[in-house]
């Protein structure tokens, strides 16, 4: 069976990280990998605090950040007076979910590729108000004209008071077609939140391109930039409805500040974070968008080869620029959360290779990343071992 061929390496690349070079670290999307000069900019910065804590705080750091975040903004295309710095992902979910005021009968609707996390935001708020939610299933091998139509008859206008839908799947790596969807509830009146946790640095569309009522991306997973980095973009009617999870002391100060002003946090991950767009901009954005794409597509291919998978049942993700690709686990393996978990520790301590694995609509899938520090020789290597380590169960 032919393999595609590898992308060139990007010279000196991994030398930009800290990694230890004795795992194969093929799991960027989960937490991502800050590059050495990002983590220098951000201990500068807390040199700078830990000198004089007080003026640190007190001179000048609101402005500080709202420098960040309008670099951060533009880089993104977002409005920058329509963005917030939050802490991440998630975090940007609990917001809007909670300054949505939901009352009883109201429905709050997502899919069934949604993150966890987020399923668990929500079904927080709805036991907190008596709304309910309700998920729509989507099958993996679904168009994106199924997908926007299993959306659009799946919204019930007046009742759903919000569409949840992810850019980039996590559990199933899968680009949604969010611009297409946020048109078909708009014409609903349904608002969207998209949860674009991955988009930032890997995916080329911009945030007014999507056209969501509510929009949230790390920083910290594909832009490099210090963990505890996200960004949430909010359309202007809502501007003045969205609540901070925590007031604080620029309450009055209204949208986006409000949101940002956390008291005595370490705001120096956010101050750091446009040395992560430096870097990723030295290396050249679409070179490393294309070449960590491919890289994943190889691994996809070498370990789906490996594990006995036909190259047209390895699940495609519906672009060209998605730097994460699923191969099936065999049947029954890794189906749950817990055997999910344990295949992912016995994967790191027995082959050094960190990757995940998630249980998905019965089935366990390996979730393969790209990034620049990635060689395709460790995705060879976890191909000829993974196949011996799983018949071991
Ligand atoms: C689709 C999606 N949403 C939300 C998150 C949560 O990100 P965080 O842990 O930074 O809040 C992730 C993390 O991988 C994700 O993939």
């Amino acid at each position: 069976m032919t393999v595609p061929q590898p992308p060139e390496p990007i010279p000196g690349a991994r030398l930009l990280f800290s990694l230890d070079p004795s795992v194969s670290h093929l799991n960027h999307g989960s937490f991502g990998a800050v590059p050495i000069a990002v983590q220098r900019a951000q201990q500068r910065l807390r040199d700078e605090m830990e000198a004089n804590p007080l003026r640190f705080f007190t001179q000048g750091l609101v402005d500080r950040i709202a420098h960040a975040r309008r670099h951060l903004a533009t880089f993104l295309g977002a409005d920058p007076e329509g963005t917030t710095l939050v802490g991440n992902a998630t975090t940007g979910a609990a917001v809007v979910l909670q300054s949505l005021a939901l009352r009883p009968g109201d429905e709050i609707v997502t899919t069934d590729h949604g993150y966890g996390a987020v399923a668990l935001s929500v079904a927080r708020e709805c036991g907190r108000t008596g709304a309910v939610h309700r998920t729509l299933p989507v099958p993996l091998t679904a168009t994106d004209e199924e997908v926007v139509e299993i959306v659009r008859t799946g919204l019930r206008p007046g009742r759903t008071r919000l569409l949840i839908v992810d850019q980039l799947t996590s559990p199933t790596a899968r680009l949604f077609p969010t611009a297409a969807i946020v048109a078909v509830a708009r014409e609903q009146g349904v608002p969207v939140l998209v949860d674009a946790a991955h988009a930032p640095g890997m995916l080329p569309a911009t945030v007014a391109s999507v056209g969501a009522d509510f929009w949230v991306g790390n920083l910290h997973k594909w832009a490099y930039a210090p963990r505890g980095t996200a960004v949430l973009v909010v359309a202007p009617q809502w501007r003045e409805k969205i609540q901070p999870l925590v007031v604080s002391w620029e309450q009055d100060s209204g949208f986006p500040v409000r949101v940002e002003w956390q008291a005595t946090l370490d705001y120096t991950g956010w101050l750091a974070a446009p040395v992560g767009l430096f870097t990723l901009r030295s290396l050249g954005v679409d070179r490393v968008r294309a070449h960590n794409a491919a890289l994943a597509a190889y691994g996809q291919r070498v370990v789906g080869d490996a594990l006995g998978v036909a190259p047209e049942r390895l699940p495609e993700p519906g672009g060209p620029a998605v730097a994460m690709r699923l191969v099936p686990l065999p049947p029954g393996v890794a189906t749950t959360l817990d055997a999910a978990r344990e295949l992912r520790t016995r994967i790191a301590d027995r082959l050094s290779a960190e990757v995940s694995i998630a249980g998905w609509n019965g089935r366990g899938y390996l979730r393969l990343c790209g990034q620049v520090y990635n060689t395709p020789d460790e995705y060879d290597r976890l191909a000829v071992r993974l196949p011996t380590l799983l018949a071991q169960g």
